[in-house]
């Protein structure tokens, strides 16, 4: 995620980039978002199922930038160390292009 920032920081009209099914899509990223959101409301149809962190059916990997999780009751740390994330749950941290991959295994 990266662009413009407002005057208190904020990041403003960022992208997220985000792959899923072989093809990478630039995906328009509002402050707060969960990733999940994001790519649900550009027409993406990534996997999901509980949108409370608990059951990992929205876990993709970030490949770039950083990502925090409200909730993270899925994933152990070995995967987070990895770079796994659960959508639904993580927000891009700003000043950071991000990029999370659905394709991952
Ligand atoms: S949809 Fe269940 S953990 Fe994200």
């Amino acid at each position: 995620m990266s662009q413009r920032e407002t005057s208190d920081g904020r990041a403003v009209g960022a992208v997220v980039v985000v792959q899923l099914d072989g093809k990478r899509h630039d995906v328009p990223y509002r402050e707060g978002q969960s990733l999940l959101e994001a790519a649900r409301a550009a027409g993406l149809r990534p996997p999901f199922a509980c949108e409370q962190g608990h059951c990992g059916s929205c876990a993709a990997k970030c490949l770039a930038g950083s990502v925090t999780m409200a909730v993270n009751d899925a994933l152990d740390a070995d995967e987070v160390a990895e770079g796994w994330v659960l959508t639904c749950q993580g927000r891009a941290v700003r000043g950071a292009h991000c990029v999370v991959s659905y394709d991952e295994e």
